[in-house]
């Protein structure tokens, strides 16, 4: 499918998602989100794929949800077209998801960020949810995942003040994996991706869902399902390959069996 808003780039075992609206900084439309959101699900469905990075190119990842689309709306069409409630199906992509983050990552920028996996952060990245400054509040996680990450007063700061926060205060915080110079994020997050590529695809993906789980429930229910995955993992080619490499002492090729 041609897309219009993103570019998408297949270089297996990796593909890269760029936003690519420059002269709105990325600014997240519907039509876009509805894009990242669609070729997800087809990465999703794409065997050669086992790791995904989600970049904005190298000067922004993205200024937010795009403020002219949503100046006018009233409620009930906020409502109708569930406007934020879509972004969620990012959260549904089964594959490890890289975010590559360089310049503003604000507002929905910063939210869907924080819907990845692990984020690799350039030293120009600021971090951000600003809509206090236009009469609103962060709507597609700002105020849930910052107070998850980076704890309550942290949360209050940034969705209070709308000031932005710098690469290396998110890495302190906890927010991002890595903080590298500008020029290579996007290829330290391939390279990443690339590693995580050469893992055991089905229990890199019940990694992810145990993980996420862990935010979802009491402790007592999150081993409960993560117990369950571990056991799961014996029914795989993956897990008889994995060990019988280690005991032979050879890298494991695995298949996602
Ligand atoms: N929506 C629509 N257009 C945007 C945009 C956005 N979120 N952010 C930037 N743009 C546009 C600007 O209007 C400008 O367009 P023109 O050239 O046609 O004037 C262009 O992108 C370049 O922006 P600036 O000239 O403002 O660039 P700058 O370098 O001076 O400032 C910035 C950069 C500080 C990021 C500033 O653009 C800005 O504050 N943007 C808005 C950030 C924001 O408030 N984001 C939250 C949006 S609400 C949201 O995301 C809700 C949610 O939770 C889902």
């Amino acid at each position: 499918m041609d897309f219009e808003f993103i570019r998408v780039h297949t270089e297996p075992p990796i593909a890269v998602v760029t936003l690519d609206r420059p002269k709105v900084l990325n600014a997240l439309s519907p039509a876009l989100v509805e894009e990242v959101t669609t070729a997800l699900g087809q990465l999703d469905q794409d065997a050669s794929i086992r790791a995904v990075v989600l970049t904005g190119g190298p000067k922004v990842f993205a200024a937010g949800a795009d403020i002219g689309d949503m100046a006018e709306r009233t409620p009930i069409e906020q409502l109708q077209r569930d406007q934020t409630g879509r972004w969620l199906k990012l959260t549904s992509f089964t594959k490890p998801l890289i975010a590559a983050v360089n310049g503003y990552a604000l507002g929905g920028g910063c939210e869907m960020a924080l819907m990845c996996d692990l984020i690799i952060a350039g030293d120009s990245a600021r971090f951000g949810q600003p809509e206090i400054n236009l009469g609103i509040i962060a709507g597609a996680g700002g105020t849930q995942r910052w107070t998850r990450t980076a704890g309550k007063y942290i949360a209050m700061e940034v969705n209070l003040t709308g000031r932005p926060i710098t690469a290396w205060r998110a890495y302190q915080l906890g927010l991002v994996n890595r903080v590298v110079p500008a020029e290579v994020t996007i290829e330290v997050a391939k390279q990443v991706a690339r590693q995580i590529a050469t893992r055991a695809p089905i229990a890199a993906r019940l990694a992810k869902e145990s993980v996420n789980q862990a935010l979802e429930t009491p402790l007592s229910e999150g081993l409960a399902v993560e117990r369950k995955n571990f056991y799961f993992l014996f029914a795989t080619e993956d897990q008889k390959e994995g060990m019988k490499a280690f005991l032979e002492k050879r890298p494991a090729e695995f298949k996602g069996r």
